[in-house]
């Protein structure tokens, strides 16, 4: 795929990072039927790259995601039931099903406004990490609408209810500080330092056990649904799932670094990668 011809999105690939932005600023990355389209290709390619291990999604300019184009995705669309159904299926794909289920880690660098649908990627990434100075808001209500889309589900799972029916009923804007402190996104840090913590964040799980981590996603995601007694089960025939993919072998090297040569300790960081051997000895204190 040649990521030059994309209108609506960028990508640019570098140390294993892939930072993918939507590319529409004069719109504030408002999302158009082409955005969807372009992100259902750009998700898919990304997720087989092998020279991809982590992904950043973030926004061109001082925007990360205004919610749906009012004009293009809303009202154009009104009267044109089958362009209405197809943009429906692509929005839905990658801000839900590629997106939530991405094979590697994902961080939701939000730089700037996040509104209304922007809501459903931004809890489809694995981490979010925000400027102090970025503003939220689930501004359906001040459209007449609902917070439908995914948006409902997707804050009355993550966030408290009380903050759910809070934010969605009055629509009060919020800010990065704030978002964290509700445990909408990880972290929120200035704006200046924004890039250089995702990026700081992006290296140290690069250097993680790529079946690990994604056998980790996958499981915290689904065992939320799931009795007791289904998660106990599913997480071991997962455990076993991982062991069989896992051609590093990080269990049984943890447990010969460990136990025989003496070489780790677990509770300081990752275990000595093949590739990475030595970059995580053990440290003297903590
Ligand atoms: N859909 C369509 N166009 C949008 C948009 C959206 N969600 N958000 C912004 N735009 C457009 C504006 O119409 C404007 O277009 P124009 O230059 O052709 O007039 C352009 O982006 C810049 O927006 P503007 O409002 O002038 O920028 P701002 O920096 O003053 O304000 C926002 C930015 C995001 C606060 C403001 O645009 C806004 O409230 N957008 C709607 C956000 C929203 O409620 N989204 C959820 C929808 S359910």
């Amino acid at each position: 795929m040649n990521f030059n011809e994309l209108k609506n999105v960028k990508v640019r690939i570098a140390d294993g990072i892939a930072w993918v932005s939507l590319n529409r600023p004069e719109k504030r990355n408002a999302m158009s039927p082409d955005l969807h389209f372009e992100m259902v290709d750009v998700l898919k390619e990304l997720a087989e790259d092998t020279a991809v291990r982590v992904l950043v999604l973030s926004g061109e300019g001082d925007s990360w995601c205004a919610g749906q184009d009012i004009k293009l995705f809303f009202r154009d669309l009104d009267d044109k039931p089958r362009e209405r159904h197809l943009a429906r299926l692509a929005n839905h794909e990658w801000r839900w099903t590629l997106l939530s289920s991405f094979p590697k880690p994902t961080i939701a660098m939000v730089n700037g406004y996040c509104f209304g649908g922007a809501f459903v990627q931004l809890f489809a990434c694995d981490f979010a990490i925000a400027a102090d100075e970025a503003l939220f808001g689930l501004s359906e209500v001040n459209w007449g609408i609902l917070p439908g889309g995914l948006v409902g589900k997707v804050i009355v799972d993550g966030l408290s209810y009380r903050d759910a029916v809070y934010y969605s009923m009055t629509g009060e804007q919020f800010n990065g500080k704030k978002a964290s402190e509700i445990r909408l996104v990880t972290q929120s840090v200035p704006a200046a330092e924004l890039r250089e913590k995702t990026e700081l964040l992006a290296h140290e799980l690069a250097k993680k056990n790529p079946q690990t981590l994604r056998t980790i996603k996958e499981s915290l995601r689904l065992v939320r649904g799931m009795s007791v007694d289904q998660a106990a089960d599913y997480l071991l025939a997962k455990e076993r799932e991982m062991r069989f993919l896992d051609t590093e072998r990080g269990r049984e090297q943890a447990m010969t670094q460990f136990l025989d040569e003496k070489t780790y300790r677990p509770g300081y960081g990752a275990y000595q990668r093949n590739e990475d051997a030595g970059a995580n000895q053990p440290k003297e204190s903590s």
